[in-house]
């Protein structure tokens, strides 16, 4: 079955996309994702005003190389000032699509009408998004969740709002602002969303498995899905999605040598992109995530949490092996 995902000008082959999730989709987590499926990834969420005074830290985000395309940078913003400054920034970087950010639930972040915010103030979304097709010359998408709350359901209404502003493309994450990542995804909001627009509908929350993603197409008619949380420690999902889409079977799951390897790639590909210090704190995090399936796996968690070299790192994982 094709199911090939047009964005603009840009075809993927398959409509896997790895999600923007701060702190967890850096080059490294991209890269590795990449090297079981995903065909589109997106960095972090890059604060538009961060950028616009010159943050290292957003600047460092917008790190990437020939191998880790295409590639959409997110920005969360609230103003268009900060979306001019912003793409002036980005002139000097290489990527495929720009991706707006309407869903990020944080206080701090919806307090400045940014994120989430802005599901509250369509008018303004509008500005931003327009400003943002008319000026950064690639395909724009929009990052929704259902609505702010359940009494104030809006997605169908900003996905038309945004497809008429020139939107490429819209994710729907199907839970509200309020909810934040609590409870199941609405399914039956990604559909209504998909219903009502003409541009590619992309399904986010909740895919886990090969089988949810399949359940995403299914329940919602979606064109592409996003995975988040289910590729952190768990890249080979994307390996599960693209087999089951494409021949119907799941793979088996990665046995200990394979988990043990892509660990030890990932934590190369961080110190290499980083330097060994921060690359290997980067990478005790993604131990955690990595070492679920493992039973009786906590003090070598413990262990991972405190490594602060490449051997003590490096150790941590081959002690793995000796896991029942
Ligand atoms: C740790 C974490 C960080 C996230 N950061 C972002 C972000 O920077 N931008 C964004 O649009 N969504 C972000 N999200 C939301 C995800 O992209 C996704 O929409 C949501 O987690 C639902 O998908 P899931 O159920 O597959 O995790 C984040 C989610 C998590 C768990």
């Amino acid at each position: 079955m094709s199911r090939a995902l047009s964005i603009g000008d840009l075809r993927l082959p398959f409509p896997f996309i790895l999600a923007p999730m701060a702190g967890v989709s850096d080059l490294a987590h991209r890269l590795i994702s990449r090297s079981f499926g995903v065909t589109l990834a997106f960095t972090e969420m890059i604060s538009a005003r961060a950028l616009k005074y010159g943050n290292k830290r957003c600047q460092d985000m917008l790190a990437s190389v020939d191998a880790d395309r295409p590639l959409g940078v997110q920005l969360v913003a609230g103003d268009q000032e900060s979306i001019f400054a912003a793409l002036e920034v980005l002139e000097r970087h290489r990527f495929d699509v720009i991706d707006l950010n309407a869903a990020c639930p944080v206080s701090k972040i919806v307090r400045r009408g940014e994120g989430a915010g802005l599901l509250k103030e369509p008018q303004r979304l509008q500005q931003l998004i327009s400003l943002l097709v008319q000026r950064s010359g690639k395909p724009v998408t929009l990052k929704i969740r259902a609505g702010w709350d359940a009494a104030s359901i809006n997605a169908t209404e900003i996905a038309r709002m945004a497809e008429d502003a020139g939107v490429a493309a819209v994710c729907v994450h199907g839970r509200t602002r309020v909810q934040g990542y609590d409870g199941t995804v609405d399914y039956g909001v990604i559909r209504k969303v998909k219903a009502a627009v003409a541009i590619p509908v992309i399904g986010s929350g909740d895919v886990f498995s090969g089988e949810l993603a399949m359940k995403m197409f299914g329940e919602t008619d979606c064109d592409g899905v996003a995975v988040a949380r289910g590729s952190m420690g768990n890249p080979w999902i994307f390996r599960e999605i693209t087999e089951l889409l494409c021949h119907g079977t799941v793979p088996a799951r990665p046995g200990k040598d394979e988990v043990i390897s892509t660990m030890k790639d990932h934590l190369n590909l961080s110190m290499g992109l980083l330097g060994e210090t921060v690359g290997v704190l980067t990478f005790r995090k993604f131990f955690v995530w990595y070492s679920h399936g493992f039973a009786k796996v906590r003090p070598l968690r413990t262990k991972a949490l405190q490594a602060r070299s490449l051997e003590e790192m490096l150790g941590v994982i081959e002690e793995l092996r000796t896991l029942p």
